[in-house]
């Protein structure tokens, strides 16, 4: 069952349904005319109307009555709101796409009853088309279901595919990863300035660096560990400044914060049930 000719509705319209949106249109995965949107701020609307040519309705009753595919784009805050608002109005063909963070697909499976139900764990990256999102089915969704959902994702990233217990490490990781790329930058950049290079050439050279890091091991296919290696020559510079990162500790920090990110995240979950 491929997206196309199927209609998705977007409950909620913020950062990340416009970037989704975005992508599926760019992708041509789905036309405008097949994508309907409700929120609650009606500039909102009419901006994502006015940006995309999609369709935007008054409220998310109107939008379960437009739209088969029902992509949960709010706070997992206003979710019980939304799921009790809309519970009335679902029939067989609707099913359920959802990313707020630390919600259940057991958790929708309990308000609106036996639908198929698609989890999302994705990251702020979507925003440029490079997000980083796993993906796990609920106990109605159908391998269908599980394709729709990487169509769309893969729209705005790379997507796999986890159990269901695996998305609180997803977040550890990737949810939550961007920021610890942000920080690792940040301090290079700082690093750049004190060894003399002007913040806006040490800048440009930590970006183009991290970027090109991710692309090596992307396109290469090659470990990590062995590109790092192929570029540490015996008593070198890259081999000064490894060992001053390993007395540091960065390794061990990092697995530190991937661990607290995902107890974090479950803990969470549990406070959402
Ligand atoms: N942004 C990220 O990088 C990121 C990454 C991973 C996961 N997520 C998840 O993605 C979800 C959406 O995040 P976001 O960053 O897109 O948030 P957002 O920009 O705040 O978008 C949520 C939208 O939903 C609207 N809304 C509030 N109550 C509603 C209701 N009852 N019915 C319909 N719409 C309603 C909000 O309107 P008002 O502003 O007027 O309240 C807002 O426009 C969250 O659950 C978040 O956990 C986000």
């Amino acid at each position: 069952m491929p997206l196309k000719g199927q209609s998705v509705g977007f409950i909620g319209g913020g950062v990340m349904a416009e970037a989704l949106i975005s992508g599926l249109i760019k992708s041509e995965l789905i036309t405008a005319e097949n994508i309907f949107v409700s929120d609650p701020d009606t500039e909102r609307l009419m901006l994502l109307k006015e940006k995309n040519g999609v369709n935007t309705v008054e409220n998310n009753i109107e939008l379960v009555k437009s739209a088969s595919i029902l992509i949960m784009a709010v706070k997992p805050q206003v979710i019980d709101e939304v799921l009790s608002e809309i519970k009335a109005h679902i029939n067989k063909n609707h099913w359920v796409i959802t990313f707020a963070a630390g919600i259940t697909t057991g958790h929708i499976e309990n308000h609106l009853g036996e639908i198929p139900v698609v989890r999302v764990m994705t990251n702020t990256a979507c925003l440029v088309s490079a997000g980083a999102s796993a993906l796990a089915c609920g106990s109605y969704a159908a391998a269908e279901h599980a394709e729709i959902c990487q169509e769309i994702f893969k729209s705005v990233g790379k997507v796999v595919t986890v159990k269901e217990e695996l998305l609180d490490a997803v977040t550890g990781l990737s949810g939550s990863g961007p920021a610890y790329m942000y920080v690792i930058m940040e301090a290079l950049i700082d690093a750049g300035v004190r060894v003399g290079l002007p913040r806006k050439i040490a800048t440009e050279l930590t970006v183009q660096t991290m970027l090109g890091a991710a692309r090596m091991v992307m396109e290469t296919g090659r470990h990590p560990g062995r590109l790092k290696d192929m570029v540490t020559t015996p008593g070198g510079t890259t081999a000064a400044g490894m060992y001053e990162l390993e007395d540091g500790g960065l390794r061990v920090t990092l697995m530190n914060a991937v661990m607290a990110a995902t107890e974090q995240s479950k803990r969470i979950s549990e406070r959402l049930k």
